[in-house]
């Protein structure tokens, strides 16, 4: 069979155009041949926010934002989350295939051998307000992890690269719970290798003068779980910058730095703090409708609610939902729980967001988990980020071998001003006088 062609005309022109379609996808650059006249630049498509520009292509994290569905490397996200651990589910993601038991040994071995960091990252530490937000901190400390790893320039090595990749995911809760214990006034835990990632963390987190922390196992397993839910989520906004940063050839400790950044926005990462503070604002079921109505107006957002790719049920909040009565077993209920279940209510029921497609995501209940759990809601992005660094990597790791790899690089429509004469300086004139002019 003939490959198939989109057939285009050009009214400008009276000329056609056949373009080859691959998977649905048209190759923006065989749209170049497209001119009105011989010597100009060639037509482009105009797509802020990238809502329909497919950056790259990729074998790991498929999602059908209409049926609500998400697989890692083919797997349901609900049969990951039920039978494995994070650290399973990371090989999954960088590997591409479910780890045999001595994998998952040997692998879980290789990432304990990096959980500790330098001293000097202590100092670091130290140097940030009593009152930095942890975000702030993770960023910066993951970008400085550069300076001490300058091997990790090497990214054309498969070797080198698998290396960075290990210090990343075994460093990541150890800079996370340094950052938590910094703002909390209390000195730093060492890492304990005996235990499990989750646990470990845990240990970092919350050890006091105990010789050995004990965590609940109840909630050491829905902290592996809700990093499993975050572990991927294909092209997002902190994926993307990770492969756009990474795409100039910068080491991954920079460019997990620019995806954490992308991450700490509201928008992002950030929503499950803003949900907290959203529902603390909104206090008790009766001030519902009066938000929704300012939510309706277009004066705010319901916080947790909407996706770019989800137009259905995020099932990674289905799967949130139902853990949290496992944790409230453990920790007592948290309030906030009912507020969120009658604020969604009200919200599915609502026109607006009906006709909009508009429901949980993910941050919608994970915030009241952590919360419940004894995370201040600064900490709950920083949460987010750990298990993320898994699938960031994973698209480095795919970036860096796929045959089409070039810098990242948009063009713009331009619309400023044409050439302008030079104006010495002793001649210009403030913007006052130009508009009396
Ligand atoms: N509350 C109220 N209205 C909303 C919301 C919301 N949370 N989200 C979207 N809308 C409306 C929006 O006003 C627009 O309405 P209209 O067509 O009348 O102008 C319509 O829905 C489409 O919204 P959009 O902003 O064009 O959609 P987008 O795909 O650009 O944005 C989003 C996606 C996630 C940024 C957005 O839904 C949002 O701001 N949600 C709240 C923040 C949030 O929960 N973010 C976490 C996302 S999931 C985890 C992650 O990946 O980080």
């Amino acid at each position: 069979m003939d490959e198939p062609k989109l057939k285009i005309s050009d009214p400008r022109t009276s000329k056609s155009y056949e373009i080859p379609i691959e998977h649905s996808t048209i190759r923006a650059l065989d749209l170049r041949q497209i001119k009105e006249h011989p010597d100009e630049f060639g037509m482009m498509t105009y797509d802020p926010g990238y809502t329909n520009t497919a950056s790259c292509i990729s074998r790991i994290t498929y999602i059908d934002g209409e049926q609500g569905i998400l697989r890692y490397r083919g797997y349901p996200i609900e049969k990951l989350a039920e039978n494995c651990t994070y650290l399973e589910v990371a090989y999954l993601l960088l590997h591409g295939e479910l780890p045999t038991a001595s994998e998952l040994q040997d692998w879980s071995d290789e990432i304990r051998q990096h959980t500790m960091v330098h001293e000097n990252i202590k100092k670091f530490m130290d140097g940030f307000l009593y009152d930095a937000h942890p975000m702030g901190m993770l960023v910066s400390t993951v970008a400085a992890l550069s300076t001490f790893y300058p091997d990790a320039k090497n990214i054309s090595s498969r070797a080198n690269r698998r290396k960075q990749q290990l210090r990343l995911i075994g460093k990541m809760p150890t800079l996370a719970a340094y950052a938590y214990r910094h703002s909390l006034g209390l000195p730093y835990a060492y890492p304990d290798n005996d235990l499990s990632y989750t646990e470990n963390f845990m240990n970092m987190l919350w050890k006091k003068t105990e010789p050995r922390y004990k965590s609940s196992p109840v909630l050491a397993r829905a902290l592996d779980v809700l990093f499993i839910l975050h572990a991927d989520h294909e092209q997002n906004c902190s994926t993307s910058t990770m492969r756009t940063v990474a795409s100039s050839g910068a080491d991954p400790y920079i460019a997990t730095s620019g995806a954490a950044g992308a991450l700490y926005g509201p928008l992002h990462g950030g929503a499950n703090e803003a949900v907290l503070a959203m529902l603390d604002e909104i206090g008790s079921v009766e001030k519902i409708p009066a938000f929704i109505r300012e939510v309706k107006a277009g004066e705010r957002r319901l916080m947790g609610f909407g996706h770019r790719v989800y137009k259905n049920y995020d099932p990674r909040a289905r799967i949130i939902r139902q853990i949290a009565d496992e944790v409230f077993e453990v920790t007592g209920r948290n309030p906030k729980i009912e507020l969120a279940k009658e604020l969604e209510r009200i919200a599915l029921e609502d026109d607006y967001f009906v006709k909009r497609k508009l429901y949980p995501n993910v941050d919608f209940y994970s915030g009241i988990i952590y919360q419940a759990m004894g995370f201040h809601p600064e900490m709950f992005t920083v949460l987010f980020a750990i298990p993320r660094t898994a699938g960031w990597l994973a698209h480095w790791e795919e970036l860096m071998t796929d045959a089409e790899r070039r810098i990242a690089r948009p063009r713009q429509i331009y619309l400023g001003p044409g050439e302008l004469e030079f104006i010495p300086i002793e001649e210009r004139l403030g913007k006052a006088q130009s508009a009396r002019k």
